[in-house]
């Protein structure tokens, strides 16, 4: 009798440790628990397309736009009491998130308000299980709080986001023919035949006017994409490289259509100076096109 008395306090002391250990079992004020309801429903109305649970590829590695807990944990996106220190309130206050490829308009200045007071009020995030799923219930169910309008693309814009996508097939034209191009004129150097130019002369004039496709293609690319942080400056110095490279193409392919470049004039060893340059420019570009999608680091071994 004593034995099991003794074993009936140790089993409630360790209950009662225990249940004083789980995480902030303190429950939400009402204010809280409305604030962090209204910023779900934001972010499920404007987010979720690209980083919801549910995508295989959710857009920045980021697939937990719903999982507020985890959002508020992860340090580069909220600091709590600090939206301004916060990515997750920047992004939607500057416009950047959703971004201009979105399907859905700009947070509005009331929604960008409440993402901000939440961040201030310390990001409060412990919904009770049972709130979480019928507030995402009732979220799909009722009309928002926040009326949202979905503008469709106009379908002339959505021809130009399709045409964009086009933009990395059509790169390879510039970048293989200016390869080989230099291929090319290295045959005609070492083998001295006149014949080779004009196969240097075909292959630079097509890798000119792919270069000058492949650039405008990637201007219609790059207006439906929402790079933010390194992502966009890579883009920066891609966008503008390569707009130089297709300008340099252009200067190659006209260099040596209206010039005669024989073998060992002047005339050659400046056009043969020119295409090296504009092969290398081309890897560049075509390195940090990779790099946007890949990350900087892909070729580490
Ligand atoms: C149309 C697609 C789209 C929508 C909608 C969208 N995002 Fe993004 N988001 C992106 C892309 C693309 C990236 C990756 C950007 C990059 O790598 O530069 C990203 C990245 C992020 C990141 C990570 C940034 C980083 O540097 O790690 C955060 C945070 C983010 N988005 C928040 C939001 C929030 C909040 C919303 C809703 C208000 C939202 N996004 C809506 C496309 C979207």
């Amino acid at each position: 009798m004593k034995f099991l008395l003794c074993w009936t306090l140790l089993l409630s002391t360790l209950l009662a440790t225990g249940q004083c250990g789980l995480p902030s079992a303190t429950p939400l004020n009402e204010e809280q628990l409305r604030m962090a309801l209204q910023v779900l429903d934001i972010f499920k109305a404007k987010c979720v397309d690209c980083h919801g649970a549910d995508l295989p590829r959710p857009k920045g590695k980021f697939g937990y736009v719903l999982d507020l807990k985890r959002v508020v944990e992860t340090p580069k996106y909220v600091v709590k009491g600090d939206p301004e220190k916060s990515d997750i309130y920047t992004l939607v206050r500057d416009d950047d998130m959703p971004g201009d490829d979105a399907n859905v308009p700009p947070l509005t200045e009331n929604e960008k308000a409440i993402v901000k007071r939440w961040i201030e009020m310390g990001a409060p995030s412990d919904l009770p299980p049972a709130t979480e799923s019928a507030s995402a219930q009732a979220v799909a169910a009722e009309p928002s709080i926040f009326p949202i309008t979905v503008h469709p693309m106009p379908l002339w814009k959505q021809g130009f986001r399709w045409l964009g996508r086009f933009h990395p097939l059509s790169t390879h034209f510039p970048v293989a023919l200016m390869f080989v191009a230099v291929l090319a004129e290295a045959f005609a150097w070492w083998s001295r035949r006149e014949g080779w130019i004009e196969t240097v002369r075909f292959l630079v004039v097509i890798a000119a006017l792919g270069g000058v496709s492949a650039a405008g293609l990637g201007w219609l690319n790059a207006w439906f994409t929402s790079y933010v942080g390194q992502s966009a400056s890579i883009l920066l110095w891609h966008r503008w490289l390569g707009t130089g490279t297709a300008v340099w193409a252009v200067i190659c392919a006209g260099l040596i259509m209206t010039h005669e470049c024989r073998e060992g004039s002047l005339q050659r060893a400046r056009f043969r100076g020119a295409l090296l340059l504009g092969a290398f420019l081309v890897g560049v570009t075509g390195f940090l096109g990779s790099a946007l999608i890949y990350g900087l680091d892909h070729y580490n071994w």
